[in-house]
């Protein structure tokens, strides 16, 4: 009795139509729909065990590196976070960390769970964390262990160099980790070519597959220091010397591989190496551009310093007398679009577009600025009907 009324009252999912322009999750191609449907194969079979070379030689592909022990975590990107945190501090190590967002912060606050001592090196936040400052804090530790940036900071929209601060962490004899969440296959990342020990990234951005797997790259220092711990890594779930048992040649089990989402980052992959690594950097910043193009037409400017702005995450300061929240639900409401709130002190004062692989398309930007002249327009701002657009048609004409 109490089963049938459940399944008579919880029908079928149908999830309503979305043009996904946040923060992330992207659009998916279904292509990538299509391989999760494929039936399950278990996690030791050979056929799935060659498909997981497939996936890391693709992994090491888009992330360029020869890192042997480059893997997808099973998790969300801050799986990947954190495996890379817990593995490459014990108590007591010192973590230099960059902190000009939500997730500098999240990485600061996993360091010290950790039990590392944690150099916060603030920046304000829309703006990068500069060389001198890194090279400051430097100095004020005796052996630090670890410096780490966020390649993307996807709250606010900057694009964060990585290459002074790698050269200062090894002159330090520090390792260097980067956050490419939200960077990964959306704008060069290069682990071997800039100097970075490890990396992480999430799925669900550049890479335009569902959330649930967290690519991570670990280099020759990075294992050596795995293999000089004096203590065991806290997480058994993330520990990389266990994991590193079934992704390499042992094939011991640890944990059930999440198949399916295998299935589909390899296919992800595959797209974007069918389009090619250079084509999709240009592709994204040629979209950002236009959706800069038209959202200065409307009177609107990017929130992340100049210089410095991320194409894929457009944080957009929201002007005064309007209601940022009302905007976000009339793209919802009126045209399925999602775009993402402000984080933390931007709450509020942002709208987070993002145009992110599969969603970094031409129809999203005409489309995103033409909902947003509408949302605005009803707020009361008064922006020249089909400026934004016109400006966007430069972009893409010239
Ligand atoms: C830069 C960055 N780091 C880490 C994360 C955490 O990833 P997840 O939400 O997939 O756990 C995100 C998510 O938006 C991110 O943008």
């Amino acid at each position: 009795m109490y089963k049938s009324c459940v399944s008579a009252s919880v029908g079928e999912f149908r999830p309503p139509a979305r043009l996904l322009l946040g923060p992330g999750p992207s659009d998916v191609h279904p292509r990538v729909l299509r391989a999760m449907a494929a039936p399950l194969l278990g996690h030791l079979d050979p056929a799935f065990i060659a498909m997981m070379e497939d996936v890391k030689t693709l992994l090491r592909a888009v992330f360029g590196t020869a890192n042997e022990l480059t893997i997808p975590i099973s998790g969300t990107g801050s799986a990947g976070m954190e495996a890379c945190l817990v593995n490459l501090l014990e108590p007591n190590d010192t973590a230099v960390i960059g902190v000009n967002g939500v997730f500098g912060t999240r990485m600061a606050e996993v360091a010290e769970r950790a039990g590392a001592r944690v150099v916060r090196v603030e920046a304000a936040w829309g703006e990068i964390v500069r060389a001198e400052q890194v090279e400051a804090a430097l100095r004020q530790c005796t052996q630090p262990k670890l410096v780490a940036l966020v390649h993307a900071e996807t709250s606010t929209g900057a694009w964060q160099p990585l290459a002074d601060a790698s050269r200062l962490a090894r002159a330090h004899g520090a390792l260097f980790l980067a956050d490419c969440v939200t960077s990964l296959a959306g704008v060069p990342v290069d682990v071997d070519a800039v100097g970075i020990d490890a990396a992480y990234s999430g799925t669900q951005k550049c890479l335009s597959c569902p959330p649930g797997l967290s690519p991570v790259t670990f280099g020759p220092r990075a294992i050596e220091a795995l293999g000089r711990r004096k203590t065991r890594v806290q997480s058994w779930y993330l520990d990389l010397s266990l994991l590193a048992r079934y992704w390499g040649e042992e094939r011991v089990y640890h944990h059930t591989a999440p198949i399916s989402m295998n299935y589909a980052l390899r296919e992800a992959l595959r797209l974007v190496f069918e389009e090619g690594l250079e084509a999709r950097y240009a592709r994204h910043l040629l979209h950002h551009r236009a959706l800069a193009a038209g959202l200065e037409a409307m009177g609107l400017t990017l929130a992340a310093q100049p210089g410095h702005r991320l194409p894929m995450l457009n944080a957009v300061t929201v002007p005064d007398g309007i209601a940022e929240e009302r905007v976000r639900a009339s793209l919802l409401e009126r045209h399925g679009i999602e775009i993402g709130a402000g984080l933390g002190p931007m709450r509020g004062k942002v709208w987070r577009i993002g145009l992110m692989g599969e969603s970094c398309r031409r129809a999203s930007v005409l489309l995103v600025l033409v909902a947003l002249e509408e949302a605005l327009r009803a707020e009361g701002k008064q922006t020249p009907p089909g400026a934004a657009l016109a400006s966007a048609a430069r972009v893409y004409a010239a």
